[in-house]
């Protein structure tokens, strides 16, 4: 199936702050350097805010992780779990039409959602509160047919409850999720031969969560659950993970008692840490400019390089091709610190490929 971009696409995207926090929490799970695995987790927060995934939404978190679009959208082109149009402001139905549910009933249930949604998935109803679509097994076979709104399961569904579920949702009520036929769970629905001890609950534990949070259809802003991130506000030394950097001073920075900071360090500074405990940075500061020689030439064409990368190297005094591809091992390590994305130049090999991108441009000049 091909997955393209909204063509209606809003102008802006921004977390609200409490999902901007959740954000940064996620980030500050992983090691210098692979922020970017983040990026599943934040995509999907994003989708859970605005309910799809817009173009700027995608753009904005890649830039957060210092990543170039391209990958960002690749991601979420490629995971059907992500809703790259508009879905209904109330839910997004998505009933189950694989082996199990089919045979037991999916199609009637495809039907009521075509009566009283939109004839076509992922279209929007004319009041533009519900959407729908056919997925693949969601693993409730055992309660099939079933279909996923929200973030609950509304299992062993009949075409009638299937209607009365959206009528509900759209008179602002939220169903009670899990089996509609009277099962806990997903035993047996008469003749218990085994467990036939029950404990007398009256819902099982997924729809007792599910009716605790009273979350299933609704936007995440990030204020739900507290966020649990005991290592966030503490020195990187004092964290338990794996992930043991020291602190460095960040760019612009004092990094000595004379004033200097990072950007203006000489190559091997002799000054004396600061009292706060910061070093200066590794390595040796490489040949930087004041103002680009000419027009800069686009670093962006460095894989590996996005747009934020570019402001920082830029802030650096670094604007050319010529002046990457003739940094020194110990010049790398210098502007590795300063980016704080410690690898990341030999990984992705800046050297060679801003040495073909100068030596492109000089062969057309
Ligand atoms: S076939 Fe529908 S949940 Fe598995």
């Amino acid at each position: 199936m091909l997955r393209r971009l909204h063509p209606d696409q809003p102008a802006s995207f921004a977390f609200t702050p409490a999902n901007q926090d959740w954000a940064e929490a996620q980030i500050s799970k992983y090691p210098e350097g692979r922020q970017a695995s983040a990026i599943i987790p934040l995509l999907w927060r994003a989708q859970e805010q605005e309910g799809w995934l817009t173009r700027p939404a995608i753009e904005h978190i890649a830039d957060m992780l210092d990543m170039a679009h391209i990958r960002a959208l690749e991601v979420a082109t490629f995971y059907f779990m992500f809703q790259l149009q508009p879905v209904g402001s109330v839910a997004h139905i998505q009933v189950c039409g694989t082996l199990s549910c089919m045979i037991c009933g999916a199609e009637d249930l495809v039907a009521v959602c075509k009566d009283k949604i939109a004839k076509r998935a992922h279209q929007l109803s004319a009041d533009g509160q519900f959407s729908w679509e056919e997925v693949e097994c969601l693993g409730a076979c055992a309660n099939a047919p079933m279909a996923q709104i929200g973030k609950d399961y509304y299992e062993d569904l009949t075409a009638d409850k299937l209607a009365q579920i959206i009528d509900d949702l759209a008179a602002g009520k939220v169903p009670v999720p899990g089996p509609q036929n009277g099962r806990f769970a997903s035993e047996p629905k008469d003749n218990l031969t085994t467990l036939t001890e029950f404990t007398g609950e009256e819902h099982n534990g997924s729809v007792a969560l599910a009716l605790a949070l009273k979350d299933t259809v609704k936007r995440i802003d990030g204020t739900e659950v507290p966020l649990i991130t005991p290592w966030r506000g503490k020195p990187p030394a004092a964290r338990k993970d794996a992930n043991k950097v020291e602190p460095k001073p960040g760019i612009g920075e004092v990094i000595d008692e004379t004033g200097t900071t990072t950007d203006e360090a000489p190559a091997k500074s002799t000054a004396k840490p600061v009292a706060s405990g910061k070093e200066a940075p590794e390595g040796r500061k490489p040949e930087t400019l004041a103002q680009a020689k000419g027009t800069a030439d686009d670093l962006q064409k460095i894989g590996g390089v996005g747009p934020v990368l570019e402001q920082k190297l830029n802030k650096l005094g670094v604007y050319h091709y010529w002046q990457i591809a003739a940094w020194s091992e110990d010049e790398i390590a210098w502007v590795d610190d300063q980016l704080n994305f410690r690898g990341r130049i030999t990984r992705d090999d800046w050297i060679s490929q801003a040495t073909a991108l100068a030596d492109a441009t000089t062969d057309k000049g």
